[in-house]
């Protein structure tokens, strides 16, 4: 059996993802998996379209296609992100129509779900005949149990094939709509009161509604505002993988290109941060997620602090939950606060002249009165992952992080409490006598209201 397998790592054949392939090529001899690599080259295979067709040539000839890629901020590697687009952009799905496909994945289990939903959904828009995925840490490769999950994973996606199932779909198409956005007048104008508020956008000619929306938003304050292209800013590459940066945040790019000037002086300074981009398949476009990528200088240490942020989208937001997650969850990373998204899906031009009205108000409320609502599972979850690393196994190549974390006070381990381990010991041994027991029922619904009433208290 033939199995292309599309390589989503920017290091190449040196790449944790691909150990884990080679270690498939290994165990299972009979079949043949070719590695191409796609991130890594994804320059190439867009400057010359006979790469590209190489590629799509392989996966036609293929009896099914592993995409292999490491976890890259909550998605894939931006290269991956562009082949992914290039895709439809050059006509190339009937490659894949019909084929069999399994993801393989390595991180560190952060926000894995997400890129796997992506993915997934990517299988689903290609008619892919999608089998499922293996998300492993980088290092269960060391582990027996978690060598022989895989080689099951691998085993039944080869069987899939054989046997030609037809499993059904996980996400149904994402329906756009034909809306033409037409600005009004702004009747009244909101003061910024001083704070500095920058736009990022990625807008290109002819998406129209973006560039409307970013202009109407703009002309809701009084004085002007910084709107900032991705396309204008020097970025001369990809995130390369080397993770250089962990030592003292220091990017190989340093003096190279414009990226890191940009967002140290434009993006960390501002006090209201708004990003607009236009739906491309699942995310925003790869220009966003080559922006993101490059940001991993700054390490798992937000560089986002008590920012407030906004999104302008357009396209259809709400039928895409999982990139709601992903930027929801950013933010909350970030240590910035939500201020809302304003996205042209629903509505008439008046809808969405108020939605950016309100948007505006609401950022400048917010980042005067220093709101920043709490945290949900997604960021409380998030930094106890990054604490945990960065305190073990990533201490070292992450200097700079562990440095962050111990001065901000992010080693906040539970065990250090101990109060709360002296009261559960004591309450542990307690509660062997049945009397005591019986009390604690008795008394447990009000006991857990008595630590707040003294806030309700006239
Ligand atoms: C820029 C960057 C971003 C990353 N983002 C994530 C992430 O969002 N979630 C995660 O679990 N791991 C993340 N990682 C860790 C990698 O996914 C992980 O080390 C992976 O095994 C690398 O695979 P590779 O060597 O095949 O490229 C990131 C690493 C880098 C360098």
């Amino acid at each position: 059996m033939k199995i292309a397998v599309l390589n989503g790592s920017p290091k190449g054949a040196t790449s944790v993802t691909m150990q884990y392939v080679r270690y498939l090529q290994k165990e299972f001899p009979q079949h043949e998996l070719n590695i191409l690599d796609v991130s890594s080259r994804v320059g190439k295979i867009e400057k010359d379209e006979g790469v590209f067709q190489e590629i799509t040539a392989e996966v036609q000839s293929s009896d099914g296609v592993l995409w292999a890629f490491p976890l890259y901020y909550m998605l894939v590697h931006s290269g991956y992100k562009r082949f992914i687009e290039l895709i439809r952009e050059r006509d190339a799905t009937d490659a894949f129509r019909d084929k069999h496909a399994a993801l393989l994945a390595t991180s560190i289990h952060f926000f894995d779900h997400t890129a796997i939903n992506y993915m997934h959904g990517i299988c689903d828009d290609l008619d892919m005949r999608y089998v499922g995925s293996f998300s492993a840490d980088m290092y269960d490769l060391l582990k027996d149990e978690e060598r022989s999950a895989l080689h099951l994973f691998a085993t039944e996606f080869f069987d899939s094939i054989e046997r030609g199932t037809r499993p059904q779909k996980t996400y149904a198409p994402v329906a756009r709509r034909e809306f033409d956005y037409t600005p009004g007048r702004v009747e009244e104008k909101v003061d910024p009161g001083g704070k500095k508020i920058l736009v990022v956008t990625d807008s290109e000619d002819g998406q129209t509604n973006l560039i409307r929306m970013v202009e109407r938003f703009r002309s809701s304050f009084v004085g002007d505002i910084e709107v900032v292209n991705l396309c204008d800013v020097d970025i001369k590459g990809p995130c390369l993988g080397c993770i250089q940066c962990g030592y003292d945040n220091h990017c190989v790019y340093e003096g190279k290109d414009g990226y890191i000037d940009f967002y140290n002086t434009k993006v960390k300074t501002a006090d209201i941060v708004v990003w607009a981009g236009t739906i491309r398949d699942r995310y925003l476009s790869s220009r966003w997620k080559l922006f993101l990528d490059r940001s991993f200088f700054n390490g798992h240490v937000p560089s986002l602090t008590g920012k407030q942020m906004g999104f302008i989208i357009s396209g259809p937001l709400s039928q895409i939950q999982n990139l709601r997650q992903m930027l929801e969850g950013y933010v909350e990373l970030q240590h910035a606060n939500l201020g809302g998204f304003v996205t042209d899906e629903f509505g008439d031009s008046v809808e969405i002249d108020d939605s950016l009205q309100d948007l505006a108000r609401r950022l400048t409320r917010f980042a005067d009165t220093g709101y920043a609502r709490p945290h949900t599972f997604l960021a409380v979850g998030g930094a106890m992952l990054f604490r945990d690393a960065i305190w073990g196994r990533l201490r070292f190549p992450f200097r700079a992080d562990f440095v962050a974390y111990r001065r901000s006070g992010a080693f906040d381990f539970p065990q250090k409490n101990l109060k709360s381990r002296v009261q559960n010991g004591l309450m542990l041994l307690l509660s062997r006598s049945p009397q005591f027991r019986k009390e604690v029922n008795r008394r447990m619904k009000d006991e857990m209201v008595k630590p707040l009433r003294k806030f309700l208290e006239d």
